[in-house]
């Protein structure tokens, strides 16, 4: 009996039981960066994730250990790691038949740095891996985590569109970590638990463009206004920065990013796969604020199998959340022609 309990128990061990699932579902995901110190445990927890069943592995460093290190991981995933001279083939190998692609390669900022400083160095990186995406596999949904996201997702949008392949619903800047930021802060002042402290984040994905929605929130009465309100709203834009500077020069956050990663990247792979009324929040190609230069914008996005299904109206808001946004909209425009002119300029 001992031992049929304990063999239950390990069974139960070995159910994956972090992610949601329903049926099985052939679903091909690459990692492009999968060595760095996001890709490695968004690696892990992708092989994690029931619905993947080919994990893609590529990074300039290292890919085929963490491939078969991660590899030996007794979930369905079949993991294979790929080096731009390995013998499993370079980067084009690696994204054969790939149904989603995430990008987390490029440097992250060290204390004292913003996002917008990784900008020479990171827009290259995700323009010369978008190139190889958009020739072999040019339906992929593309999931971008380098930044400045705020600029790296149009300079993808750009290639793709040089390639005659672009589709703008299945363009994607992670901000999920913005969202993961939002609950867990509120939370902490509120006492309501994590999963039901949903606070939709809207705008971009650096300092000011970061606009928390709190007043959507279940529990926003929880904040007081004024102090304790500008600093939630302050917390969550610059949250990065504590770990930046908690980190004190070894990189910026990565494990909570590759957790915000993999919980994204399983609400796409569950509405490709035909769930319905999944939503995240996600930085997409957006009407939302077009006509005032702003091609691209977070808010609270409806998954389809297609990708992008529905972008959803900001709603109702706050007149501090209208302050926030008038910030945000002029540095957001400046971000997405960065990214746009810069690619234009270096092909
Ligand atoms: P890291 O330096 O630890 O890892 C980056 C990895 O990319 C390295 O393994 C490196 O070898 C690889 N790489 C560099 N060039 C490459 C190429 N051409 N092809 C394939 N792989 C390449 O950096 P970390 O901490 O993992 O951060 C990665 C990026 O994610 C940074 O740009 C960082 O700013 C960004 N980030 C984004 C967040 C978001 O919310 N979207 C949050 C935190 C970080």
């Amino acid at each position: 009996a001992a031992r049929n309990a304990l063999r239950a128990g390990l069974r139960q061990a070995q159910q994956p039981r972090m992610f949601s699932t329903s049926a099985v579902n052939n679903k091909n995901v690459a990692v492009l960066g999968a060595s760095g110190g996001i890709g490695q445990p968004l690696s892990l927890l992708l092989k994690n994730d029931p619905l993947v069943t080919q994990l893609r592995l590529f990074d300039v460093r290292l890919a085929p250990g963490v491939a078969a290190d991660i590899g030996h991981i007794n979930t369905p995933a079949v993991t294979t790691g790929y080096s731009p001279d390995g013998a499993e083939g370079g980067l084009e190998k690696c994204l054969e038949g790939a149904e989603v692609i995430v990008i987390p390669a490029g440097v992250p900022r060290k204390p004292g740095m913003t996002r917008d400083d990784l900008f020479n160095t990171n827009a290259s990186i995700v323009r010369d891996l978008a190139k190889a995406a958009a020739k072999v596999a040019p339906k992929a949904h593309m999931l971008i985590i380098s930044n400045p996201v705020n600029s790296t997702v149009p300079i993808v949008r750009e290639v793709f569109k040089k390639a005659g392949v672009y589709d703008a619903k299945k363009l994607f800047g992670v901000t999920t970590l913005d969202v993961t930021r939002a609950s867990t802060f509120l939370s902490g002042i509120s006492g309501a638990a994590p999963s039901e402290t949903i606070v939709p984040v809207v705008g971009g994905h650096s300092g000011v463009t970061i606009v928390p929605l709190l007043s959507q929130a279940a529990q926003s009465s929880s904040v007081k206004a004024g102090e304790q309100y500008e600093k939630l709203v302050h917390r969550i834009q610059f949250g990065g920065d504590e770990v930046v500077k908690a980190k004190d020069g070894a990189g910026s956050a990565t494990l909570s990013m590759a957790y915000a990663a993999a919980v994204f990247t399983n609400s796409l792979l569950r509405a490709l796969k035909g769930e319905k009324g999944i939503k995240e929040c996600a930085y997409v190609d957006s009407p939302l604020y077009k006509d005032q230069g702003v091609d691209f914008f977070a808010s609270a996005v409806e998954l389809g199998p297609e990708g992008v299904k529905e972008i959803n109206p900001i709603g109702n808001i706050s007149k501090e959340e209208e302050k926030l946004l008038e910030a945000a909209v002029p540095e957001l425009a400046k971000n997405v022609q960065k990214g746009i002119k810069w690619v234009g300029e270096n092909p």
